[in-house]
């Protein structure tokens, strides 16, 4: 108990079930360097208030840098006996300089210096995910200028519903992130105030100056009430929150990988590189990094559930519960890293049956609509009367078994006799897809400003 940095008023140390499940080094230590940098911001703003003497800083100071270099070479030594981070890097210091260690931990608690090194590793996750949500989205971006005019099925209830352009397909993706690199932000806006210095709970007696530890760690200000700095976890719910909806994301996109690989559809190949193989059946290749990017999405989600219950239940202030805000954040943290890297390196590896693509695009009736919009724009008829004499002439190309372009016009003609030669030229799907200019449309034309407008915006 005498290592113990709250052993005064204990006679016995504690049970060993006691110390595992108290432990959080196993996790924590991934903390270090936060952790370091916030000690020696509440140090020098010790100095300055005159709390601590120039000497005492400046040994600490010292001490602190030498701590981060051991740890950086992989020489500290992490003691299970002493907790946590925080103590075990304190308990270091005092071993290194003495006296001087003893007096850091004036005018704060484990309480808020948690608080404050949590923030800082969440913030720079933030980023960390954000420059990888961009790389993915410049992935998606450059495939899909390439792919601005290539056809391919558009899907409804994943029925053959029209056709768009594979490149459309991509941007609708680049939109999708883009609003997560929004969340993103906004989550890293509303974390970046700082709990240093609220203690305990209560805030402290010492004159502290808030501000310019917060200046220090790159905070915009600290946060305003003692209690709810050191009882807070929003920025890291929001953190997973946001994670969460990306994964979805993501997660919708490798469930596309998946079905666009498979035999029955072929509409893009992955290479060696992007696939893995089967034991038993040699022609296999397996897309499973879409797999397991869909299947990560599983355990995101499950830290998010996880940490919002363990939350629920708290009265204020600090719980020791809060202790088990970190690893779902960080195994959140390392899924998505993965996810988004592989997700980018599919998209680059990826190769585009165009012809089957186009092949396929053409099937399934998928120019009815087309059909039906030439109805109304040559003949005058209303839409609803145009949808039921399309319906007839589906009606007769499926008991024909062909397509809708290959009936006759006599055929055509049947279902409405005002029907000219001219309707066969809607009903490619290069011209369908060519027709779709309006604003936010799959026209070629369309796809490529907006995949150039991104390329501008992400280089
Ligand atoms: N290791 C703790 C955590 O992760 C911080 C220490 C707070 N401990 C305490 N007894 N108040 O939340």
């Amino acid at each position: 108990t005498k290592k113990l940095q709250w052993g005064g008023r204990f006679g016995a140390g504690p049970a060993a079930v006691m110390q595992a499940i108290n432990v959080s080094i196993g996790f924590d230590s991934r903390l270090w360097a936060e952790d370091i940098a916030g000690s020696r911001a509440h140090a020098a703003m010790l100095g300055a208030q005159k709390i601590l003497t120039p000497e005492d800083v400046a040994a600490i100071d010292a001490g602190l840098a030498d701590i981060a270099a051991e740890i950086g070479a992989g020489t500290f030594k992490f003691s299970d006996t002493l907790e946590d981070i925080h103590t075990n890097v304190e308990v270091r210091l005092t071993e290194r300089i003495g006296e001087a260690a003893r007096r850091l931990h004036t005018g704060r608690s484990r309480n808020d210096q948690v608080a404050t090194d949590f923030r800082l590793w969440v913030r720079r996750a933030i980023d960390d995910v954000g420059a990888q949500v961009k790389d993915l989205m410049l992935a998606m971006a450059t495939r899909a200028a390439e792919h601005a005019g290539s056809v391919m099925p558009g899907f409804t209830h994943l029925q053959t519903a029209q056709p768009v352009t594979f490149g459309h397909h991509l941007l609708a993706y680049v939109e999708m992130l883009a609003r997560d690199a929004g969340r993103l932000e906004d989550t890293r806006r509303r974390l970046n105030e700082c709990p240093l210095g609220a203690a305990a709970l209560a805030g402290t007696s010492f004159p502290i100056d808030r501000f310019a530890t917060a200046a220090a760690l790159g905070f915009a200000r600290p946060t305003a009430n003692s209690l709810d700095s050191v009882s807070d976890r929003d920025f890291a719910l929001e953190y997973l929150s946001a994670l969460s909806i990306l994964a979805m994301h993501l997660s919708r996109f490798a469930e596309e990988i998946i079905i666009w690989c498979s035999s029955p559809y072929r509409l893009i190949s992955l290479s060696d590189a992007f696939t893995t193989g089967s034991s038993i059946m040699p022609q296999k290749r397996n897309p499973d990094a879409a797999e397991l990017t869909r299947a990560k999405t599983g355990r995101i989600f499950g830290h998010l559930l996880g940490l919002l219950t363990v939350m629920k239940g708290l009265p204020m202030a600090y719980a020791k519960d809060m202790q088990e805000d970190k690893e779902p954040v960080f195994d959140a943290s390392e899924a998505i890293s993965l996810c988004l890297a592989a997700t980018a390196g599919m998209v680059r590896d990826l190769t585009a049956d165009t012809a089957r693509m186009a092949d396929l695009a053409g099937s399934g009736f998928s120019t009815a609509t087309d059909l039906a919009d030439w109805l109304v724009r040559v003949l005058k008829m209303p839409f609803r009367d145009a949808h039921h004499v399309t319906g007839q002439i589906v009606r007769l190309a499926e008991a024909r078994g062909v397509d809708i372009a290959q009936l006759t016009l006599e055929e055509m003609r049947s279902a409405e006799p005002r029907i000219t030669a001219e309707i066969f030229d809607v009903l490619t799907v290069e011209a369908s897809v060519a027709s779709r200019v309006s604003y936010g449309g799959t026209a070629p034309a369309n796809v490529s400003a907006q995949a150039a407008k991104w390329l501008e915006q992400l280089s």
